[in-house]
Formats: structure tokens, sequence, C-alpha cells
């Protein structure tokens, strides 16, 4: 079989995948909120590749990041951190990168900004066990954990479009101000960016604070439950 024929073949498996999960798995349009001020900018950033090679997983994203060394951080890592979640989660969360705990144990978000992280995620009725996959923009420890640099993250993107291709989340969401910029190709600030819904190549996608930003200043926990709720009135909308 041709390699035509085996995208042939898996697209059709997928409709009739989804057909059968009820419509589960396929992207509904974003809702429209009325109370969003003004349109939401259109995003830069390339959209989510749709095809999923046949022979491409989880396991094999993992694997890949464990030994890649397609920029500096990896020589400085521990253990990579390529996410963790269901394998058919509704919402991916994508923070910024690991630091030393997930350095360490090779988990997203271990430390205090983990547990902030899963009170958010269970005040709107999700988890990472059951609901959330949880990423990042760049899967290895960014020294003295500084900004991942723009070159480091686009040597990780790939990992990352083809964790969303193979997830197929229905909804994103961003936490802090680099993942938000990263996935928009914006440089506004997470200010700016909050409080909206995106259309990140089909899918919606909703920008908060990094919750080590709510650790330093609880004011920021107001607005970050508004994004929170408008989270989940955009899933309540696709009837997810
Ligand atoms: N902060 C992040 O952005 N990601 C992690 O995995 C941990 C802390």
């Amino acid at each position: 079989m041709g390699n035509d024929d085996r995208i042939y073949c898996y697209e059709a498996l997928s409709l009739i995948e989804d057909a059968l999960a009820d419509g589960y798995r396929s992207r509904a349009p974003v809702p429209e909120f009325a109370d969003q001020a003004e349109p939401a900018p259109a995003p830069e950033a390339a959209p989510v590749p749709a095809r999923v090679p046949l022979d491409d997983s989880l396991a094999a994203v993992a694997a890949e990041a464990a030994r890649c060394m397609a920029c500096r951080l990896g020589a400085g890592r521990k253990r990579s951190v390529p996410g963790q979640g269901p394998a058919r989660p509704l919402v991916m969360v994508i923070g910024e990168g690991p630091g030393s705990e997930e350095d360490k144990t090779g988990l997203p978000f271990v430390g205090p900004a983990g547990q902030l992280l899963d009170k958010m995620l269970s005040s709107i009725g999700l988890s990472r066990d059951e609901s959330c996959f949880i990423g990042n923009i760049v899967k290895c420890r960014p020294p003295l954990n500084r900004d991942p640099a723009p070159d480091e993250q686009a040597a990780c993107r790939p990992f990352l479009d083809r964790q969303l291709a193979l997830l197929r989340p229905r909804a994103i969401l961003a936490v802090g101000r680099i993942p938000a910029q990263s996935l928009l190709g914006v440089k506004d600030g997470i200010g700016r960016l909050r409080g909206r819904v995106y259309d990140f190549g089909g899918l919606p996608l909703v920008a908060t604070y990094h919750p080590s930003a709510l650790l330093r200043d609880e004011g920021l926990k107001r607005p970050a439950w508004e994004d929170l709720k408008l989270l989940r009135s955009l899933l309540d909308g696709l009837g997810a």
C-alpha cells in the first residue's frame, strides 16, 4: 500500500471513529461570546497539522524528545518532560517549560505551581488524570528557569504539533505569557492576551496567567478565574 493510500485509509477510519464517538473527536466551530469586547487577532502561528502519520504516537514523541539535541537545552537536561495526561483529552494545557522539579521527575507541573494548576483545573471540573493533557512549549529545562529563547521554542515546536495532532483536544489553555505569545505568534503581554477565545488552527485557545504568577500576586486570581470560566463555557458550548 502506498503512502497516499495509507493516509486515505487513516482518514476514513478517523471519520468512522468520529461517527461512532458521536462527534466527540470532530472539531466543532468556536462559539461566539457576546461579551467579547473586540475581535481576537488572527493567530500567525502555523495551524496544527490535520494528518498524523500512521506510525506516530505519544510514546514516539516522548522517546525522541528524550534524546533530542536540536537546541542547547538538550545538553543541560536530566530528563525531558514530554507531558502527561489522557490520550484523548478535552483540553491540552500548555505551559512554558520544565523547572527544576520537572527536570528531576520528567513530569510537568509538579511543584507548588503544579498544585495550583491542578486546583485551577478542578475548579472547572477538569483534571490531569481524566480530561487534560499537560504539556509545555519546550520539553527541556531552560537553565536558571530563564525564558526559553525563540530558537529553542522553534526547535521544540514539531513535538508540540505532533502531540496536538495525536491528542486532538477540543481546546487549548495556554498558561503564561510564553505559551500565549509562542502559540499566537504575537508579542503582547499576557494581560492583553488573556480574557478571550482565539482560533488556533481550528481549535479554540484561551490564555491565562501562569500559576506561578498567581502564587506571587493574589490579585491575578480574579482575572484567572474569569479565564477559566470562559474555558468552561466554551467547552459547554461544544457539548464537551
Ligand atoms: N512551569 C511550566 O511552565 N511548566 C512546567 O512544567 C512547570 C512549571
